[in-house]
């Protein structure tokens, strides 16, 4: 961010979009008024999300997977953080198409990514579902503004697309949202995160009503000692040290050459888990179901110290006596 604190009317201004995205008046999108404005949720809540997608983009390179398809479609681009930060993730991109039902959001992310982009090829497009065709469609916080309709168009689109990697709020209705987009898509696609197993979403079944599929993405540390940052959190109600978010990643079957196998076995740690004075519970995801364990120090002293510093591998093969896990062995090891 560039000046020290936000002015009165830029805090307004963000506190009317905050409101516009909670109360739901967001439906249909395309309520962008001005590039100002664009630019003032590029640089705060548009830069949060852009930590998110560092955080998704971050495993992915961690795992080795990298997209194959050369054109990138940011699908509800708004001000085009998501196209953006996967331009920069990977090499070899060569063009990124911007899609919104907001003309003035779909130039404004144009004119940004030309600016850091001078080489890549932009365009615009109102409906994406050509452009998406044998291409990377990338999707952020999009789903709770799309109605019936608009979500139909969007899986529509994503079936056409060689890899998806879609981002969203790591609430529990827009978790609950992207996987119902999971199943949908579960035939054609092979799951490259954050699933370990291609079966049934665990979280499908009535007893884990109550749970989502959430991580925690990592506040940039400069973030956390910025004043205008805790300026932003302190008058808009955010707690900055909280980064929720939900994703998944695909790849059309046959083109990430059976990907799914690195992780067979694995479980995935869903949310954070609850330190509990001597131990952890840990709500855990695998191809059997969703379950909650309990990981003691004594038991598993490394997964216990990682934990506790919140730097734990999500990706982990358990050794399990009952609900006690015995052994852990994360898929990347700490460094
Ligand atoms: C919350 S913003 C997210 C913007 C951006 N993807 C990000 O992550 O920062 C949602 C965007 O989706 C757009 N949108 C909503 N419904 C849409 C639809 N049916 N078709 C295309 N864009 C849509 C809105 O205009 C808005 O720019």
């Amino acid at each position: 961010m560039a000046s020290p604190t936000f002015t009165r009317q830029e805090l307004a201004t963000l506190a009317a979009l905050r409101a516009r995205f909670l109360d739901g008046s967001n439906a249909g999108g395309g309520y962008w008024k001005s590039d100002a404005e664009l630019a003032l949720y590029d640089a705060s809540f548009g830069e949060r999300i852009g930590w998110k997608w560092d955080a998704v983009l971050a495993e992915l390179h961690a795992r080795g997977w990298r997209p194959s398809a050369k054109n990138v479609v940011d699908w509800g681009c708004g001000s085009g953080i998501a196209g953006r930060r996967v331009i920069a993730a990977w090499e070899g991109f060569e063009s990124l198409t911007l899609t919104d039902v907001s003309p003035l959001a779909m130039r404004f992310a144009e004119s940004r990514a030309r600016e850091n982009f001078p080489a890549l090829r932009t365009r615009m497009k109102s409906d994406a579902a050509d452009a998406a065709a044998g291409s990377l469609l990338l999707v952020s916080h999009v789903l709770n503004e799309a109605d019936d309709a608009a979500a139909h168009r969007l899986i529509a689109a994503a079936r056409r697309a060689q890899e998806i990697i879609w981002i969203e709020a790591g609430t529990h209705a827009d978790s609950r949202r992207l996987i119902s987009v999971r199943e949908k898509l579960l035939a054609e696609f092979e799951i490259i995160a954050p699933c370990t197993h291609a079966a049934r979403c665990g979280m499908l079944a009535a007893e884990n009503s109550a749970h989502w599929c959430h991580h925690f993405a990592r506040v940039p540390s400069e973030a956390s000692r910025d004043a205008r940052w805790s300026q932003f959190g302190r008058e808009l109600g955010i707690d900055m040290r909280s980064l929720p978010y939900s994703f998944l990643v695909l790849a059309r079957r046959g083109v990430a050459a059976d990907f799914e196998k690195n992780v067979r076995g694995f479980s995935r740690i869903i949310g954070r888990p609850r330190d509990e004075k001597g131990h952890f519970e840990v709500l855990s995801c695998s191809e059997t179901g969703v379950e909650d364990l309990i990981a003691q120090k004594r038991d598993v002293p490394e997964l216990s110290r990682q934990l506790r510093k919140g730097h734990a591998d999500a990706v982990q093969r358990w050794t399990l006596n009952g609900r006690r896990i015995t052994d852990a062995a994360p898929l990347i090891p700490p460094n």
